[in-house]
């Protein structure tokens, strides 16, 4: 299909990227389910797709990657500011002078013998004030249906962009040319010459070597993350790694909380949890990004810029996640998982017992006697936001929702406490910045290592990240700011036989209510060193037949702990030199003689 944009700067970026990468063709999308189908056609013949069968999973297809591409490469990820210190020490810098250089020779002639596709897609409700527009040029169709799930494609985008619109552009290349008869790979793809690069300042995303997720699906990490964090501080707004859910007392009044989580940290299962507590509802409003802006009234309002989710299979189950499970009953994509005889998928976790025989994500034969597991640990599946059961209707809404409180967590076996809420804004600010969680597959690295992941963004944030923290810290500065609530939640304590303390998922909502009274004036809180915490009863432990030892750990104020913990973070702060705040700063010394003076009276 040819173009329907008039806007001039979109012209005549495709222009110069076609002449660039040398495509057989080139394609503008529109979103259709005849582009869908005609997608999944192709991806049928070359052999990148299995269709599911249609009675169990309607409309759904299962693609198995190459084993060298199975998740986002951070050290491949790279920010191009002007001025190295403006990347900061949290991400790879390299000169945006050098790195065009090397880009354009990876990309010249790179999509020979390939299709290159031009996706419009709005991050956002179209036309809402705090959406954005981008464009992402890929030679794989399989990001052109996972951009049709994850973002809104089509028309309407370059409607909204008009003549003179501003967008975001976003060029992908899997970086295999084919020559002429060439047999393309089922998943093709440049392991060896993978480059994820951001240009801050002009606002502008390359991405080599790489088809999958994060790395390839540019309007979610790249743009609304790393390109996003920067536009919104120089525009005064926030870009987060953040849940939205609506939640719903049974006197049915309603509060937005958001939630920061690192990757594969419980941000999907948070945002779709089926509360425990009788009376209580929550509704879905994102599970993995969050925009927010100042409305009038001084409180900050979020939308979730992405129309799908793009979740860990692993671990998802009715029992765990009923509502993610019926999400994706049609209508998805499945990256990685595991075959069924019957044409269904399956992985670790979806049910107690696995069944008898597999194909694993490799396509190899599976069973349960086999030594590794059948799906990939970070297989994903990607269906539409609008297919959940308990999507809150103004998830859709384009002047967002208000948000009341902000959650910060990871997952941490020792020393942070089930919840603790931050007595100010500079309070929470500061818990974010050492939010530390011990590592998962859903980036390529040592998994279980604990490392630092402030405000759950640090492969995402698209800047300096203490003159990030710095940006935080001025929001509330802002005249009329009514800033939400922070907390710091813990749902992955463990005990010394090496077993979750709290029972999580549903249960979280326990955590849940008393937030929400606390952001309504109606619950408790004892004051400790580290901040405001919950009574026993207002968990309502005693229901819940946890052993003793686990609730006292769970609820405990560990001062040595947190003394070490200090200790950790001025050593951690110390990397940012002048960039850090001094407010910060302040943070630590106040902890540090709080914590003292705790021990002394325990003394
Ligand atoms: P990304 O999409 O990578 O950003 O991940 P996410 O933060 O959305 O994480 P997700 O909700 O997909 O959860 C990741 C893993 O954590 C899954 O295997 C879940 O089963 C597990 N998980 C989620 N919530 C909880 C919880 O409350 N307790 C425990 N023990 N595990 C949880
Ligand atoms: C994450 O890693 O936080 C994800 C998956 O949400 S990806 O889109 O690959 O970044
Ligand atoms: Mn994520």
């Amino acid at each position: 299909m040819s173009s329907s944009s008039t806007n001039k700067k979109l012209l005549n970026w495709v222009d110069d990227m076609t002449a660039l990468c040398q495509p057989d063709n080139v394609v503008w999308c529109d979103g259709s389910d005849a582009e869908w189908q005609a997608m999944w056609e192709l991806m049928l013949d070359s052999g990148t797709a299995i269709k599911l069968n249609e009675d169990k999973r309607p409309n759904s297809y299962l693609v198995r990657s190459d084993p060298a591409d199975v998740a986002r490469v951070e050290e491949r990820t790279f920010i191009c500011s002007e001025k190295e210190q403006d990347a900061g020490p949290t991400n790879n810098w390299a000169n945006p002078v050098e790195m065009q250089h090397t880009l354009k020779g990876l990309f010249s002639g790179c999509m020979k013998g390939r299709t290159l596709y031009v996706i419009p897609f709005s991050m956002g409700p179209i036309g809402s004030d705090i959406a954005q527009i981008g464009v992402e040029l890929t030679d794989s169709p399989y990001v052109v249906t996972n951009m049709h799930i994850m973002a809104r494609v089509g028309q309407a985008v370059l409607d909204a962009l008009g003549d003179d619109g501003d967008f975001v552009p976003c060029l992908h290349s899997v970086g295999l040319p084919l020559e002429q008869g060439q047999h393309d790979a089922a998943w093709p793809c440049n392991p060896d010459n993978r480059y994820i690069v951001h240009y801050p300042e002009s606002r502008e995303i390359w991405s080599f070597g790489s088809g999958y997720g994060g790395n390839a699906l540019l309007g979610k990490k790249c743009f609304a993350l790393r390109i996003a964090s920067s536009m919104a501080r120089d525009e005064g707004w926030l870009a987060e790694h953040m849940l939205i859910l609506k939640l719903t007392n049974p006197e049915g009044d309603v509060k937005y909380i958001a939630g920061a989580f690192p990757s594969a940290c419980g941000k999907t299962n948070l945002a779709m949890l089926k509360p425990t507590i009788l009376g209580w509802k929550v509704e879905t409003i994102g599970d993995d990004i969050c925009w927010m802006k100042f409305g009038e009234d001084g409180q900050l309002y979020a939308i979730n810029p992405e129309a799908g989710f793009f979740g860990v299979a692993p671990g998802t189950s009715m029992g765990s996640n009923a509502n993610a499970m019926l999400t994706m009953k049609e209508n998805s994509i499945f990256t990685n998982v595991a075959l069924t005889d019957d044409g269904d998928v399956w992985w670790e976790g979806m049910t107690d017992e696995a069944p008898a025989n597999l194909t694993d994500w490799k396509g190899n034969a599976w069973t349960p006697e086999s030594e590794h597991s059948a799906a990939h640990g970070n297989a994903r599946f990607t269906t539409h936001a609008a297919q959940c059961p308990v999507i809150a209707d103004e998830w859709n809404d384009p002047k967002g929702v208000p948000i009341s409180a902000i959650l910060m967590g990871g997952r941490r076996a020792s020393v942070i406490p089930l919840v603790t809420e931050a007595t100010d804004w500079n309070h929470g600010t500061f818990f974010g910045t050492f939010v530390a969680s011990e590592m998962t597959a859903a980036a390529a690295g040592k998994i279980g290592q604990l490392r630092r992941d402030p405000m759950a963004m640090l492969p995402f944030c698209g800047y300096n990240m203490a003159d990030y923290w710095g940006h935080w810290l001025q929001m509330a500065e802002k005249e009329n700011a009514k800033m939400p609530n922070i907390y710091y939640v813990n749902w992955f304590r463990k005990n010394e036989a090496g077993k979750f303390m709290w029972p999580g998922f549903g249960e979280n909502s326990r955590v849940l209510k008393w937030i929400f009274e606390r952001c309504s004036g109606t619950a408790d809180a004892v004051e400790t060193a580290i901040g405001n915490m919950p009574t026993l009863d207002d968990i309502g432990f005693s229901e819940m037949g946890l052993a003793e030892d686990d609730i006292a750990n769970l609820m405990h104020v560990d001062v040595d702990g947190w003394l070490s913990e200090l200790d950790g973070i001025e050593a951690y702060y110390a990397t940012f030199g002048e960039h850090l705040p001094v407010k910060l700063t302040e943070q630590v010394n106040q902890l540090r003689e709080k914590l003292q003076g705790s021990k002394q009276n325990v003394a």
